[in-house]
């Protein structure tokens, strides 16, 4: 979501908006990302907004501030603008959890059956899918498929999530987020115990035990969007801590706790700061570049989910 915008006196702050005004550059941001770097972006959201953002803008340079595969996915909707992810070894350990390799044997082994990539894929992954999805719209790109059976990669709790809601047979991938795969039932409880008035929301990357106690499953901006409009005041928020920065930010008055702090903090979406922005908005380096042969079948995918996505 557009972000209301800081107090921009400070000295990195209009250096960064100088910047970008000369290079014609747009800074998005996931919702994970520390607080300094939230607040210089243009945008920020989930990876499904990400994505549209990426295939919408008019900017010359995209600054990508997340993982590899997001930057890698602004890459490939948009061969003719420069990408630049300014921390390229932060990446996902979800999407290095499946290989292009392990694709083919999935496509092998199940001829015939769509092959559904979660967006933390690499686009070499994504290339050899049917269609990408993210946590924001799983069920929907999964019901939209003409079978009676579908695999999902490489999310194993995504895939049992989805396939809770789906009159299909989901089969899957042993991958998981070792983020939120290591939160557990006891861990909810535990803050439960500590803050007996709030609700329980939690990231679909979850294990179904830890969704099992939740009040409500959304993808990252489905959450903010949910603790804004809910007339509650307490959250238990189980994702990666990041999120609640723009949470207190959009809800001065109410009360987030991360359902675990130390588990649900996310080394990779933390390596970017602010000095890596400015270097980046400098140089124009390092440059995320996909193959063509990767980009052509990686963009089918993508756009296959955005055109089912943005069906009411
Ligand atoms: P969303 O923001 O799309 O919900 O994804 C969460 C995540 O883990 C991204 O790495
Ligand atoms: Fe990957 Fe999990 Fe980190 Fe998201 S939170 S980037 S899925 S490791």
């Amino acid at each position: 979501m557009p972000m209301t915008q800081p107090e921009r006196n400070n000295e990195v702050f209009q250096k960064i908006e100088e910047l970008k005004r000369t290079r014609k550059a747009i800074i998005l941001a996931h919702n994970y990302q520390p607080p300094e770097i939230q607040d210089i972006a243009d945008f920020t959201g989930d990876s499904l907004e990400l994505s549209r953002r990426a295939a919408e803008t008019d900017a010359s340079v995209i600054v990508f501030c997340g993982v590899a595969f997001m930057a890698e996915t602004a890459a490939v909707l948009n061969p003719e603008k420069i990408v630049i992810l300014p921390k390229p070894e932060a990446g996902c350990p979800m999407a290095d959890m499946i290989t292009p390799e392990d694709m083919e044997r999935i496509a092998t082994e199940y001829p015939g059956v769509p092959i559904v990539t979660y967006v933390n894929t690499t686009a070499a992954v994504k290339a050899k899918s049917t269609i990408c999805c993210t946590s924001a719209n799983a069920m929907k790109i999964v019901s939209s498929l003409d079978s009676e059976r579908v695999y999902m990669a490489p999310d194993k709790n995504l895939a049992l999530y989805t396939a809770r809601y789906v009159n299909k047979e989901v089969l899957f991938w042993n991958g998981y987020c070792p983020i939120h795969h290591s939160l557990t039932a006891e861990d909810v409880l535990k803050a439960k115990s500590e803050h007996p008035k709030a609700l329980f929301i939690a990231h679909p990357e979850c294990n179904p035990e830890v969704l099992d106690m939740a009040d409500g499953i959304f993808s990252t901006s489905g959450m903010l969007r949910f603790v804004s409009e809910s007339p509650e005041e307490e959250f238990i928020i189980g994702t990666e801590v990041g999120i609640l920065y723009p949470m207190k930010k959009m809800n001065p008055s109410k009360k987030f706790y991360s359902a675990s702090p130390k588990k649900l903090f996310c080394p990779d979406m933390k390596k970017i700061a602010l000095y890596d922005v400015i270097r980046a908005l400098e140089t124009l380096e390092p440059r995320t570049v996909v193959s063509e042969e990767i980009r052509v079948g990686a963009l089918k995918a993508i756009k296959k989910m955005l055109a089912i996505s943005d069906l009411p």
